[in-house]
């Protein structure tokens, strides 16, 4: 008797060893898709982040809350990448699909402590995100991009769950025109680069504006009293200094007596001279010059003839903004003064030099590029709110490239969600055994998020859910939760949309997620 009992020994602990591992990755992973919980929807609350430095953020973007909030075990850190993956695919619903991962890890839990086999799971996890996604097709609705108003909405749908919601209102149209503005006809995606978001502290968010041009956030530099306002400019980017060359090894000139020094300071003068006059023949009056690491970009000499030459100038240019100034003004890089010519310059109806509550900025208007690029000039009275401003319109930008990339909207308001749940529970009869048995886990846990947005917003949620499940059960498919009334409403109605997309990424997501959590039996720890 004895012998079987020795053979049993090393797989029983084999199997307590893989069940803690995958208990101990559940419990990991949960944990971070709880703190991020409290901040889902409108009345959801934000997180103020602190990092060692002392820099402070204020947010409620889930992504970058889990980004700041540096998490060490290396299941946790699968659902902060959940959340950027999210970010990167839809852009908006990162708080939504680390909701959701952990409310299936959640089932998933239950279901390995009843000793269903973590593939079964897996397996039907997967056959039930496969399903929700055509549930959601089902209920999505077309959207014309030509439709303004209802892009609007959509718009304001994610921006009216962030810190600046008081001010979507403002914002949704921006970026809805922004986007129109660069948007090309049939096009299937956009590139967002080509929408430039500048920020500048000083005045309020209403004085967020869409510039169809260039905002650069130095000043001009006219230390030598070079013009601050050019009327039909024509611009040239160079990428070479305007200062005295240097040579490439260190090294001391002697100089003995005076008209060696006047000789040396002539030569210096003459080839700046040489330089600007090229530019200026060339018929160049704005001049932006790239920065420059080596040596001084421009010196006061070249500033002098510069500024003489009626020419304004823009020093430190990024390296990485020259391909966005390049398609917006229509010029090429120049990287030698020999290949300045006329051709290689843009135009611009009027580039000027404004005031701004932190300083100056230069506004180039009037574009040949206006069609390609288009920049936000964001402003806001502290920075913190600032910062919130740009990202919070680059989620309502994310939205408005979903519906370019899939033209459908669904409603908002855990209404697509409590239908998954209703449709997935319905199509759990029609399978067998162990399967039904986790679709209907999958579909209850589809509940968090219409839970979650009621218990957030101050709502008695187990009566909410459970009047929303009754309503889809009648076959009111558009009823979600209207936070602002504190009702169970058709959320259609309330203009509460969000992109099919968002929806359907953030269930694939999260599915395979999970599905990569309950795959790991054993961590490896190598040196
Ligand atoms: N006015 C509203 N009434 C009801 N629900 C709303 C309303 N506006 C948004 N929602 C819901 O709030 C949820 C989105 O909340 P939120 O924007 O905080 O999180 P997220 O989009 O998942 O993440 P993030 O925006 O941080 O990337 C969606 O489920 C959406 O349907
Ligand atoms: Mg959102």
């Amino acid at each position: 008797m004895a012998t079987p009992a020795v053979r049993n020994t090393p797989k029983a602990t084999d199997r307590t060893q893989e069940r803690s591992v995958r208990e101990s990755n559940i419990i990991a992973a949960k944990a971070v898709a709880d703190a991020v919980r409290t901040s889902l929807g409108p009345r959801g609350m934000d997180k103020m982040i602190q990092s060692p430095s002392g820099e402070v953020v204020i947010t409620n973007d889930g992504a970058t809350i889990l980004k700041k909030m540096q998490v060490s075990h290396p299941t946790a850190k699968m659902l902060v990448n959940l959340s950027a993956s999210q970010d990167v695919e839809a852009g908006d619903g990162t708080t939504t699909v680390t909701v959701i991962a952990g409310a299936m890890l959640n089932a998933a839990e239950l279901m390995l402590k009843k000793g269903i086999h973590p593939t079964v799971i897996s397996e039907s996890f997967l056959m039930a995100s496969k399903k929700s996604v055509e549930i959601l097709k089902g209920m999505s609705v077309p959207v014309d991009l030509a439709d303004r108003d209802q892009l609007i909405k959509a718009a304001s749908t994610s921006l009216n769950s962030k810190v600046i919601s008081n001010n979507a209102s403002l914002l949704a149209p921006l970026a809805v025109d922004a986007l129109l503005s660069i948007l090309q006809p049939n096009a299937t995606n956009v590139d967002l680069k080509d929408i430039a978001v500048v920020k500048r502290l000083g005045g309020t968010i209403d004085d967020t504006e869409l510039v169809k041009g260039l905002v650069f956030t130095q000043k001009a530099t006219h230390a030598a009293g070079g013009p601050t306002k050019v009327v039909d400019a024509k611009i040239g980017l160079i990428q070479f200094c305007l200062s005295a060359p240097k040579t490439d090894i260190e090294q001391n000139i002697v100089v003995s007596d005076y008209s060696q020094m006047d000789r040396i300071l002539k030569e210096e003068r003459k080839y700046i001279l040489d330089m600007c006059k090229t530019i200026s023949k060339s018929g160049c009056n704005v001049l932006l010059i790239q920065k420059s690491i080596l040596r001084d970009a421009v010196n006061e000499l070249s500033l002098h003839f510069l500024a003489k030459m009626k020419i304004l100038v823009v020093k430190d240019i990024e390296r990485e903004d020259v391909e966005f100034i390049c398609k917006t003004c229509g010029c090429v890089p120049i990287a030698n003064v020999d290949t300045f010519h006329a051709e290689k310059l843009g135009k611009a109806d009027l580039v000027q030099e404004q005031t701004t509550g932190e300083g100056k900025v230069i506004r180039i208007e009037g574009v040949p590029g206006a069609g390609k690029t288009c920049t936000l000039l964001c402003k806001a009275s502290n920075k913190l709110v600032l910062d919130e401003s740009e990202r919070s319109l680059h989620d309502a930008l994310c939205v408005l490239r979903c519906l370019v990339k899939q033209r459908f909207l669904t409603p908002g308001g855990g209404a697509p969600e409590m239908q998954l749940s209703y449709q997935l529970s319905k199509w759990a009869n029609t399978l067998e055994g162990m399967q039904q048995y986790c679709v209907r886990a999958f579909a209850e846990a589809m509940e968090v998020v219409p839970y979650t947005l009621a218990e957030n917003a101050g709502l008695d949620a187990i009566q909410v859910v459970t009047e929303l499940r009754n309503r889809h059960a009648n076959g009111e498919t558009n009823c979600g939760i209207n936070v602002r009334k504190g009702r169970v409403t058709n959320i259609l109605e309330e203009h509460v949309l969000v992109p099919l997309l968002v929806h359907t990424s953030a269930i694939s997501l999260a599915t395979e997620c999970v599905r990569l959590i309950l795959k790991i039996d054993d961590i490896v720890i190598t040196r």
